[in-house]
């Protein structure tokens, strides 16, 4: 396929991290991945970064570089989720392990590297699943690589309610200072927020059906996600979201999704709303998104079925 499109993955791998990466790797007739950065998040940054590689090694993409970012948000100690997704960031699924070595130790060196060495008619889509203390220096460090960024199509936040506070989502709450700096950078941005990704999942029996395959990688994909189950948040559901992987999903199915433009802004404050991302939908949504005020595509609606059945076949594939 012609006219792929060029993208940067900056990732805390993370259950759902994972599974976003394989979709994207899935998929690589539609996507050039020009490389996966790690950041600080659902694990240190030592493991994440450990989990990068593994992956792209167990996805048969070795030769997509991986490149190590922030070991700690901006002005905050890291908290790690491994309540959510486990001590190593799998979940209960141990990759084994690889010789292959970090194309970079400087994950935004690297971003600004790979988006400044794209040819001049072509541009970059950032594609960050975790904390954006990469993303928010990239931008301030080297603003010179705005103007070659086409969007950023991110999993963070929500236009109303959140998961680790009341109105905080766990990538947003973690660096709130290096996501105002995104958020109000004025580059468009979709936003695969809560508000979308609540509902982006698989159901028990469909993880259950990965278990039962014989293929190497639906087994380690339900090890992975039979944590979640397992987790406070998913105990008592049918259901497990799998908030990132609705970036990708978003750039192979656009038409799946549906949202409104608004403008936003991250509450860095000490207060109780701290990381909390604060939507404004008001006033006349074409005419905002031209003069530049309404940078960021608020998802809202997915097609399940069509997100559920594609997700499925990409991790299917990988045996076949
Ligand atoms: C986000 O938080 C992390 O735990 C997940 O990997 C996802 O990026 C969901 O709030
Ligand atoms: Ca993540």
């Amino acid at each position: 396929m012609e006219n792929k499109k060029n993208i940067l993955i900056d990732c805390d791998p993370g259950i759902d991290d994972a599974v976003a990466i394989a979709l994207a790797i899935a998929h690589r007739d539609q996507l050039n991945i020009c490389g996966i950065t790690s950041v600080a998040g659902n694990q240190t940054q030592e493991r994440v970064t450990g989990n990068a590689l593994k992956l792209t090694v167990f996805l048969g993409a070795e030769e997509i570089p991986v490149a190590m970012g922030a070991k700690t948000p901006l002005l905050r100690e890291i908290v790690p989720a491994g309540d959510i997704h486990g001590k190593g960031g799998l979940g209960y699924c141990e990759l084994p392990a690889v010789e292959k070595t970090l194309a970079s130790d400087n994950a935004v060196c690297f971003l600004r590297e790979k988006i400044m060495a794209l040819p001049a008619e072509e541009k970059m889509t950032l594609v960050p699943t975790g904390p954006l203390t990469n993303i928010g220096l990239l931008l301030k460090v080297f603003p010179e690589v705005k103007e070659r960024i086409d969007q950023i199509v991110l999993m963070g936040g929500a236009a109303v309610g959140g998961n680790v506070t009341a109105t905080a989502e766990f990538n947003i709450w973690e660096d709130p200072e290096a996501a105002q700096m995104v958020y109000t950078s004025g580059i468009p941005i979709v936003m695969c927020g809560l508000d979308v990704t609540m509902a982006c999942g698989l159901n028990r029996e469909q993880v259950a059906a990965l278990g039962r395959s014989n293929g190497r990688v639906q087994k380690a994909y339900s090890e992975m996600l039979n944590f979640y189950f397992d987790s406070p948040a998913y105990r008592n559901s049918d259901r497990v979201s799998i908030h990132d992987a609705a970036t990708i999903m978003y750039l192979l199915h656009p038409e799946y999704f549906s949202g409104q433009w608004m403008s936003a802004m991250v509450d860095c404050s000490e207060g109780v709303n701290r990381g909390m991302t604060i939507c404004d939908s008001r006033a006349n949504q074409e005419e905002a998104y031209e003069t530049g005020e309404k940078n960021v595509l608020v998802l809202q609606q997915v097609d399940q079925e069509n997100f559920q059945r594609v997700l499925l076949e990409a991790l299917t594939q990988f045996d076949a």
